[in-house]
């Protein structure tokens, strides 16, 4: 098999080692990769985010699989340009990879699908979310949460501990810092708990879940620098138990799965969840659509010989739909199926 890896951080590295492992990859590709995997692939000069070019290069040079890293090419709908012509790529179609590319979609995805998470209000001008926020009462309403609804780097959210954070986090998004990706703002309940990641490979019908992760979120030793879009990451997370684990697979993502599939973008490839474990059960702060950088492939690969690709999230069978919300399919589909759980042990 050969596989074009796309991408060029520490999360493509981590997945092309995982690749190269396999004794079915014959040859790694990786665009536009960078110097430190080298020697397991070759580096193919064309950025990450130029679609047309990686589909004709995959053309041209027969290959079987692409796996794809960062989610902006997902997002731009690299999965619909590489099926159009034929080819297998890992990843969501655009429609589905919505759920990362905007919160506020990610929001009204939980609410159809009864999923728990923080309540939130979202506005797409600036005085009616600054008249939002005066409406909380300082001290107890706070700390409050700030996001932009677009993609922006792991820049995007503010935790304010008070309404002046509050609104200069609002201001700074609606002067077009984040450009469009501020141009909706969603003010967001603080979620008290501990933090972790979940992740599973899914076909938009059967979910194969995989260890929990957790990340050390802040910089400097001991934790207390400001909060990180990630400056590490353990797994898996012991502290867990598993009736919360399986809280989090039948509560948050089997539901997110199957809702993604009634509104006709059923979701292929690799869920992350962001999850805060509340008094009140897991709750989900966010999804991704695609492994966590620099972190994830390497420790959360599947067992066997399998490379990521090799399950069946790779066919891709539904990519037809606009993931409208409103526009929900008539026809009844199944809950998708919990396929195996990981092997580790809980709690130790
Ligand atoms: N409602 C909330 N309550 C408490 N903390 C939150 C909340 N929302 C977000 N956070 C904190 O802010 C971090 C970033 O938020 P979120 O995951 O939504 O943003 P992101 O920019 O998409 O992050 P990532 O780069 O991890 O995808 C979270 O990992 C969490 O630590
Ligand atoms: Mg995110």
């Amino acid at each position: 098999m050969r596989v074009l890896v796309v991408g060029s951080g520490g999360r493509e590295h981590a997945l092309v080692e995982v690749l190269a492992q396999s004794p079915r990859v014959e040859e790694i590709f990786a665009a536009p990769g960078n110097p430190g995997m080298a020697q397991l692939a070759e580096l193919v000069d064309i950025p990450a985010d130029d679609l047309i070019s990686l589909r004709n290069f995959a053309r041209a040079a027969g290959i079987d699989l692409t796996v794809v890293g960062p989610e902006s090419p997902l997002i731009g709908g690299i999965a619909e340009a590489f099926w159009g012509a034929g080819l297998k790529i890992f990843g969501p179609s655009r429609a589905a990879a919505r759920i990362e590319g905007s919160k506020v979609f990610a929001k009204e995805l939980m609410r159809h699908a009864g999923v728990p998470t923080a309540r939130f209000e979202a506005f797409d001008q600036m005085p009616a979310a600054l008249a939002h926020l005066r409406s909380i009462p300082p001290g107890d309403g706070y700390p409050i949460v700030v996001k932009v609804d677009g993609i922006a780097a792991g820049k995007g959210v503010t935790v304010a501990g008070s309404y002046e954070e509050a609104e200069s986090a609002v201001r700074a998004a609606f002067a077009g810092t984040f450009g469009a990706a501020g141009e909706r703002v969603l003010v967001e309940e603080y979620l008290m708990g501990r933090e972790a990641s979940v992740f599973a490979l899914t076909d938009g019908r059967n979910i194969l879940p995989f260890v929990p992760a957790q990340d050390y979120k802040r910089v400097y030793d001991g934790g207390e620098g400001p909060n990180t879009g990630g400056m590490g990451a353990y797994s898996p997370t012991m502290w867990m138990d598993p009736v919360t684990y399986a809280a989090i697979l039948e509560e948050i993502v089997t539901p997110i799965v199957h809702q993604l599939a009634l509104i006709g973008a059923p979701y292929t490839g690799l869920l992350y969840a962001g999850i805060m474990v509340t008094d009140e059960g897991p709750k989900a702060l966010e999804f991704n659509c695609r492994f966590g950088d620099p972190r994830d492939p390497g420790f959360v690969a599947p067992d066997g010989d399998g490379p990521p690709g090799s399950a069946r999230s790779v066919r891709g069978r539904g990519h037809r739909g606009a993931g409208d919300l409103l526009v929900h399919r008539k026809d009844r589909l199944r809950r998708p199926r919990l396929r195996g759980l990981p092997r580790f042990v809980f709690g130790r």
